[in-house]
């Protein structure tokens, strides 16, 4: 019956990206995230393998990485004993059913899912018996939820033991490999009526050891309230001597199991939960409960039974997590391929996702301990800033205040806004594109609310023992609470318009030989390791070259909306802007001036602040931005074959220029990081960018495997440069098609003008996700594409709010520009519907609109030109190429609102 499920495409179940696929089981490394808004987080696969944690000291299930998913054979599972002394795995993985894998006796099976809910179907006709399990995990409860629901779909009456079994691994994930064995004794298992609960003693991990009040548990019941008959608390007890999770003693030889009220302590632990025997007659099911949590103490634990008492409250928690996640997405996009709009669904959900998650705790992201780097902090809230904007200001404010005096910034990221935390080894390693984002993130705030008053917020700097940008670490120089203080003893605090300059003006005098900006630990780029010394980031020097420019902009504007003139800044400051051509052009006094910046911030400052007209500011952030553009553009150009070019993204450690051209394509380097930037920065001109997208499509595009790769393949293990090199080519940061890279090249076109150039990468890596066979992947973006096209790392990866802020704000060009709404399509002739429509709907200052481009004549991007325009029936001013909505309009608009714009 499960036969005519396709296994080869997603079958979509309504308009959030809801899906099923058949035999998802017989595709490797397929996993789905569930979790909660209270800490509580899982993975599950088809098999309902996978891990649950809470973070890296509360681990529920043993934690996996991605060979686990189909070594491991202890996943959550559902055993059921027939009366004819057979037994079948709920989850399909018992010995004989690994055995008739791929045989004509395999299972049937399929996985439905949606945001935060997994349904596991499988059925089988010589048991007679269909199993669906739904996984979820409230919204407000650390409790993973599996509703199993047993059906006879034989003719015969059947009797079944049903029989949860959920290893509970019960501490850090540190003790997989440390202390093991010596973390079980620790362990204090009982049986309570409902099921078996873990409490440790202590716990051993990296903070010491320390005693513990957490109680891990798996309780279940039946439809009817009816509570497990009996247990098997232990692996000892469950799998028995000589068994495995895959042939269960307890299950194959029918034991008894021991009763509630038993306790038993130092062994490994088992939700060994066996139910009484039930009868069901043909079609007939019957509904089990197992709910596998972690609770802080009693009160939680009981909260979380009393929540989830019966089948009906299981039911109703259900529908609330699915509509509290479908709720969340608040945008939603109508083209003329179905396919597409329900991948946006899910690119949309991702950033939520790595809110959760950070980028650690799914089996591919096998390392970090849950913590977010800077880097992401401020790329997930681009995102965020359509989809939960109540927040963000708040939180960009507190952000700012992870930036050190010398422009580098706090690394280590707390939990709660705002909490930087000092690296206890002081080891420093500075990311030489750190300071760029937080301009980018800050720019989209203020054009999407209009708010420059936030400039203005004053902020305080972190700081630790680590001064000089990362090149002297000394304990004197910490202070108390990792604030900067001034000589006066107190906190100092600058404005944000002063920490960006601090973050970029550093940023801009930090030079190696080919005065372009230093590499130091690496860039966005983290595998480009190896070059600390004499490495340049070419590919950031553009970058940063884009955003003095940009932050020169910014300033005027702020002027011209404040009505101020002079903006005032820390005196240390006026060091870095009382520069001009001759010092941008020499590396030793560019080096020579930061050094003298840095000695002045290395302790307290003064205090003192000096005011800038802003004139003046503007013209100086201008003339190094032109300066700079000036210089890379003569300096890093490389020519190729007629009508093609490109931009050098990097110098080695050995001071080399990393690309170049050879009329042998073999020998040809070419990296796509430099293009990203140098097209985003505006360093190069729009000839260039005919020239880069020519040699960008012939050494760097494979449509199969998602378009765009990072770098040619350079053949050469590159101690020099990063440990990238040291990756198989295809692979990560090697070459693979690095969905946030592929994303910003597209991002970047779209900015300048190059609508189909820009498509052409959004759209390759949308149709490699879709196309499962290649990808064996659910829909989403992955972080990356091997080289066979397989998706790698799903669903954490700022790809996702890079393809989602591209989608909204340049394919369909809804922008705010200083608190007025824009609208500015993009859309190329095949975006539209048949009836050549396009849609998005969005929040925009707090107020809904569904906004449609009509395209009747389906003409061309390029073509097109906006021919009428209206809001609610009313009619709106326009141009031919954009429609803006000022903020008063806005203000005084109902809640929901409907936009058509004629194109023609
Ligand atoms: C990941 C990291 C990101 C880094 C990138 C390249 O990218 O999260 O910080 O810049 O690798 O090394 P993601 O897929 O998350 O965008």
């Amino acid at each position: 019956m499960l036969k005519t499920i396709n296994t080869d495409k997603f079958e979509f179940l309504d308009d959030k990206g809801s899906f099923k696929i058949g035999r998802a089981e017989d595709t490797s490394y397929l996993y789905f995230p569930i979790a909660g808004e209270k800490g509580l987080k899982s993975s599950v696969t088809p098999n309902l393998g996978g891990d649950a944690m809470v973070n890296q000291e509360t681990f529920l299930l043993e934690p996996v990485s991605v060979e686990n998913l189909h070594n491991n054979k202890n996943g959550r599972n559902f055993w059921l004993y027939m009366d004819n002394g057979s037994v079948w795995s709920a989850v399909g993985t018992s010995a004989e059913q690994e055995s008739k894998k791929f045989t004509m006796e395999q299972d049937e099976s399929l996985v439905s899912a949606g945001f935060m809910w997994h349904t596991a179907t499988r059925a089988n006709s010589s048991f007679g018996v269909l199993a669906e399990i739904t996984s979820f995990v409230p919204v407000d409860f650390n409790v993973e939820v599996m509703s199993v629901t047993i059906k006879n779909i034989d003719h015969q009456t059947k009797v079944i033991t049903p029989i949860a079994a959920i290893p509970i691994f019960g501490r850090s994930a540190d003790n997989l490999r440390d202390h093991r064995n010596v973390t079980s004794m620790l362990h204090r298992i009982s049986t309570i009526e409902d099921g078996v609960t873990v409490k440790p003693t202590m716990s051993f991990d990296e903070k010491g050891h320390r005693l513990n009040n957490k109680t891990y548990f798996v309780i279940g019941y039946d439809e009817n309230g009816n509570k497990p008959e009996s247990f098997f608390p232990t692996v000892e007890s469950f799998i028995g001597e000589g068994g495995s999770f895959s042939k269960p003693r307890s299950v194959y030889r029918q034991e008894a199991g021991c009763s509630a009220g038993e306790n038993f302590a130092g062994l490994e632990a088992v939700g060994g939960l066996k139910f009484a025997k039930a009868t069901l007659k043909p079609k007939e099911e019957i509904v089990y409960t197992v709910l596998i949590g972690v609770a802080e103490d009693e009160a939680e634990f009981e909260a979380a039974k009393k929540k989830l008492a019966s089948k009906d409250d299981v039911e109703k928690s259900l529908e609330a997590t699915k509509k509290y996640w479908s709720d969340k997405v608040n945008v939603a996009f109508h083209t003329g391929n179905k396919e597409f709009d329900e991948f946006m669904a899910w690119v949309a959900f991702q950033p939520f996702l790595r809110r959760v998650y950070g980028c650690s705790f799914l089996p591919y992201h096998d390392y970090g301990r849950g913590g977010r780097g800077w880097r992401d902090l401020w790329q997930d809230c681009l995102a965020l800033l359509f989809m939960e904007p109540d927040d963000v200001r708040k939180m960009l404010v507190a952000n700012f205040g992870g930036v050190r005096m010398d422009g580098t910034n706090a690394t280590i990221i707390g939990d709660g806004l705002g909490n930087f935390i000092a690296d206890r080894n002081g080891i420093a390693r500075v990311w030489m594109d750190h300071a760029y984002w937080p301009l980018k993130t800050l720019l989209l705030y203020i054009h999407q609310s209009g708010d420059y008053e936030i400039l203005k917020e004053k902020v305080p700097y972190f700081k630790d023992s680590i001064v000089h940008r990362g090149n002297l670490i000394d304990k004197k120089f910490e202070t108390e609470g990792n604030h900067q203080y001034s000589e006066d003893g107190k906190v100092y605090e600058g404005s944000i318009i002063e920490h960006l300059l601090v973050q970029n003006l550093c940023a801009f005098y930090e030079v190696g030989e080919h005065n372009t900006l230093k590499l130091r630990g690496a860039d966005w780029n983290d595998a480009l390791d190896m070059a600390s010394h004499n490495g340049e980031s070419v590919a950031f020097s553009y970058a940063y070259a884009g955003n003095l420019k940009d932050l020169s902009i910014l300033i005027q504007e702020y002027a011209m909306n404040t009505g101020i003139d002079t903006v005032s800044i820390a005196s240390e400051l006026n060091i870095l802007l009382d520069s001009y051509v001759q010092i941008y052009e020499s590396v030793t006094e560019k080096t020579e001036l930061l050094n003298n910046y840095c000695k002045l911030v290395e302790g307290d400052i003064s205090g003192k602040q000096i005011s800038i007209p802003v004139s003046t500011l503007v013209s100086k952030l201008m003339e190094m931005s032109e300066w700079f553009t000036e210089h890379l553009n003569k300096q890093e150009w490389i020519s190729g074959d007629e009508g093609q070019g490109w931009f050098n993204s990097y110098y080695d450690d050995s001071c080399r220029r990393v690309e170049c051209y050879d009329s042998d394509d073999k020998k040809t380097r070419m990296m796509l990081t430099g293009q990203v930037f140098a097209i985003m920065g505006n360093v190069a001109t729009d000839e260039q960018i005919e020239y880069i997208s020519k040699a960008a499509d012939r050494y760097l595009y494979k449509e199969e495997i998602g378009g765009y790769r990072l770098n040619t393949d350079f053949h050469e293990l590159k101690g020099d440069l990063g440990r990238m090199f040291g990756f198989a080519y295809g692979e990560k940061e090697n070459g693979a098609v690095f969905s946030h890279m592929a994303v910003m090249y597209s991002n970047a076109l779209y900015r300048r003008g190059f609508a189909k150039e820009g498509y052409k990468a959004l759209n390759a890596l949308s149709e490699a996700s879709m196309n499962f066979n290649v990808s064996h992947m659910y829909p989403g973006i992955p972080e990356y594409f091997d080289a066979k096209g397989r998706g790698k790392y799903p669903y954490l990866t700022g790809a996702a709010s890079w393809y989602l802020l591209t989608m909204i704000t340049e394919v369909f060009g809804v922008k705010g520009e200083a608190g007025n709404l824009v609208l500015a399509p993009a859309l190329l002739k095949e975006q539209f519907d048949e009836a050549g429509e396009a849609k998005i709907s969005l929040n925009f200052a707090d107020k809904r609109f569904d906004i449609v481009y009509a395209n009747s004549s389906k003409l061309q991007h390029g073509t097109y030109k906006i021919k009428a325009a209206s809001l609610n029936d009313g009619q709106l001013a326009f141009d031919e190429t954009k429609v803006t909505i000022s903020r008063d309009v806005i203000d005084n608009l109902p809640k929901h609102n409907s936009i058509i714009v004629t194109l023609g």
